[in-house]
């Protein structure tokens, strides 16, 4: 078993400032571009394979992708194009057989186990289908958990934000009851909630709505967006849902392991009346701030 600080590096994900160092190498070529907005995460020439011999295929066939601070991306495709994979070479959970990933000016996969841990633990939040939770921790120890052991809060400012955030998410009256005693989407929120309740950098979420009906699915993508416009994270969603496309900054399609289009939402192709959902002001969710 993984020692708690390894598994909570491993749930929740985030970063600032990255550069592969393919880019470093020929920084000449580079156009110069007056108030550019730098990227915090990149992928340079990923290539990722599974299996031997003749049973081995490549799940990611060179790609190169660039994310920004404060927006929220989509990642798309078919089933088997390889959207998980990617989402977990780049968020430092699987290695690539090729390629580089940087994230605030780290070269995510040259660096030490440990410091990998304490870059994950730190920056990085992961939100996931299955939820990962603690079967013997209340939905507010879920998040206290995170305070206390990735940003060593005390008991009491763990719990005040735990319950400001379960408040947000609509979760106060289930504050006390475990992962047995919730429904999937209460699960799923709570997951929510401990990914965004220690401000992380990035957020890496693998179908986070697949399990929930649309009403909390909106809530969840609400949620998502703020972290992304009003905390400046760098949110990377998989998804298989268009009803999402509206709410993102830009949505990439993977399609057999390769990237084939990125684009702000409103170039997806989405059906025009999706869009009502995005511009629909919805409640507007708080999360809760050190500084507020
Ligand atoms: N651990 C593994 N062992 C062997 N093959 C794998 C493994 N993980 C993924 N693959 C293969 O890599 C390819 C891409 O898988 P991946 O899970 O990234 O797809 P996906 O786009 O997330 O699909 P879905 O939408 O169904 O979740 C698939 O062909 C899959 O079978
Ligand atoms: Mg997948």
């Amino acid at each position: 078993m993984l020692p708690i600080a390894n598994y909570l590096g491993r749930l929740p994900l985030a970063g600032r400032f990255f550069r592969p160092a393919l880019h470093e190498a020929a920084p000449s070529l580079a156009p110069a571009v007056i108030c550019r907005r730098e990227p915090v995460l990149a992928g340079t020439a990923l290539f990722r394979s599974f299996g031997v011999g003749e049973t081995r295929s490549y799940a990611l066939k060179g790609v190169s992708v660039e994310f920004n601070p404060g927006e929220l991306n989509l990642l798309m495709g078919p089933s088997g194009s390889g959207k998980s994979t990617l989402l977990a070479v780049l968020s430092g959970l699987l290695r690539p057989d090729t390629g580089a990933v940087g994230a605030l000016g780290r070269d995510v996969w040259r660096m030490r186990e440990s410091e990998m841990e304490r870059f994950r633990l730190k920056h990085c939040s992961y939100i996931f289908q299955g939820y990962n939770l603690f079967p013997a921790l209340t939905a507010r120890e879920q998040l206290e958990i995170v305070l206390k052991w990735g940003e060593g809060c005390s008991s009491r400012e763990a719990r005040k934000r735990a319950d400001h955030v379960l408040g947000q998410l609509g979760l106060s009256k289930k504050a006390h009851l475990r992962p047995a005693e919730m429904s999937g989407g209460e699960k799923q929120r709570v997951a929510i909630g401990r990914a965004l309740v220690k401000n992380p950098t990035f957020v890496f979420a693998d179908e986070p709505t697949s399990a929930l009906d649309w009403e909390n699915g909106q809530q969840v993508i609400h949620l998502l967006t703020e972290t992304a416009r009003d905390r400046g994270a760098m949110v990377l969603v998989v998804t298989h849902d268009p009803r999402l496309t509206p709410f993102a900054d830009r949505v990439f399609e993977l399609a057999d392991g390769q990237l084939q289009s990125e684009g702000p939402s409103h170039e997806s192709g989405l059906p025009r009346e999706y869009e009502h959902a995005a511009l629909a002001s919805g409640p507007r969710l708080r999360l809760y701030s050190p500084e507020a």
